[in-house]
């Protein structure tokens, strides 16, 4: 499957979140397979206001263990994300994404995020300035709608091909939804049946035999992963071996804890020791979340402050499972 110029790899890509998805979990999802990935997302307007802020510079951190990735924005203001697109061409990232799914109340009352998705003409304005400014693909992820009387993903995805996206990612809960209830794949299918530009299909992917029913049912050209890849990033290796109709053996409660660890250090090569240590917690629950004992070990975890303590508390967690 293309994104404009741009051939990817096979298997299922990670999908942006904030707060998640930064150079840690870009790389560790890259080591298990995973096509490509989208960073957390960045405010066009915020960028071009302090584009050497610590958070900006900490958000676009690369480096040459990642894969293919793409740049999310988010805005609402055609100069500034025109503006932004100039200033970050020469990033490193391959494409640029629009985000027009974000539901969080901070944004969508500024009129960013899903909130475009109630004003498609100014949506479809704001992807064709990003167009213009852009020597890379553009992408668009929008949501299926506002509420279930609002549901509009079809007009909004013609719009965006019709400005000049090179592929729209569907993720098919309303605004509305936030991320509770089921996703709607029909929704979709129905983009599919609708556009020429790939359609990037997400949502409830939680395992391999998920995302070949998305690709069966929907029709979708690729499918995209969030939730299930947190303390999983075996999650792409087990896609791409549902893909070639292969066995997938799990990782074992040892891979899982060397896994967090490493993303750990990662954490504090980004944010220091302090703030990489805070960062870590969250990542290491997802890890050892449904193992033996996990609640405890959480508990112990998240009462240490430096990294050989944590990674002290993992290392006797597994001698203690060994020993049963
Ligand atoms: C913690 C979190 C942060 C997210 N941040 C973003 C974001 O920055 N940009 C975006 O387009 N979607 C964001 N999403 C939505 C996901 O990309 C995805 O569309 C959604 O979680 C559905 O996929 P899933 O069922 O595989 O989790 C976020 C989701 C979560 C859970």
């Amino acid at each position: 499957m293309n994104i404009g110029n741009l051939l990817m790899p096979p298997g299922a890509a990670l999908a942006p979140m904030a707060g998640v998805t930064d150079l840690s979990m870009r790389v560790l999802s890259n080591e298990q397979g995973c096509a490509w990935a989208v960073t957390e997302m960045l405010s066009a307007k915020g960028y071009v206001y302090a584009p050497e802020s610590r958070a900006h510079r900490e958000l676009l951190k690369t480096d040459a263990r990642e894969g293919v990735t793409g740049l999310q924005l988010f805005g609402s203001d055609e100069s500034m994300l025109s503006e932004a697109v100039k200033r970050l061409n020469d990033s490193p990232f391959v494409f640029f994404d629009f985000n027009m799914g974000c539901p969080a109340h901070k944004i969508v009352s500024n009129g960013e995020g899903s909130a475009l998705m109630r004003s498609p003409a100014k949506a479809g304005r704001l992807v064709e300035s990003m167009v213009k400014a852009a020597r890379k693909p553009v992408t668009v992820k929008i949501r299926s709608g506002w509420d279930r009387e609002h549901i509009n993903a079809v007009e909004l995805a013609r719009i965006s091909e019709a400005s000049g996206a090179a592929a729209v990612v569907v993720h098919p809960r309303t605004r509305d939804m936030f991320y509770s209830g089921e996703a709607d794949w029909n929704v979709i299918a129905e983009v599919k049946k609708a556009v020429r530009i790939p359609v990037i299909g997400n949502g409830d992917i939680r395992c391999g035999q998920d995302a070949l029913r998305m690709l069966r049912e929907t029709g979708c050209d690729a499918v995209m992963v969030a939730r299930a890849a947190q303390g999983n990033p075996w999650i792409f290796r087990e896609i791409l071996a549902a893909l070639n109709g292969q066995s997938f053996i799990p990782p074992s409660p040892e891979e899982r804890m060397r896994a967090a660890v490493r993303h750990m250090d990662m954490l504090i090569d980004t944010y220091g020791e302090k703030l990489g240590v805070m960062e870590s917690r969250k990542h290491i629950a997802w890890y050892i979340q449904g193992m033996p004992g996990s609640a405890r070990l959480r508990a112990r975890v998240n009462g240490f402050a430096s990294r050989n303590e944590v990674a002290e508390a993992l290392e006797e967690y597994i001698t203690a499972l060994e020993r049963g």
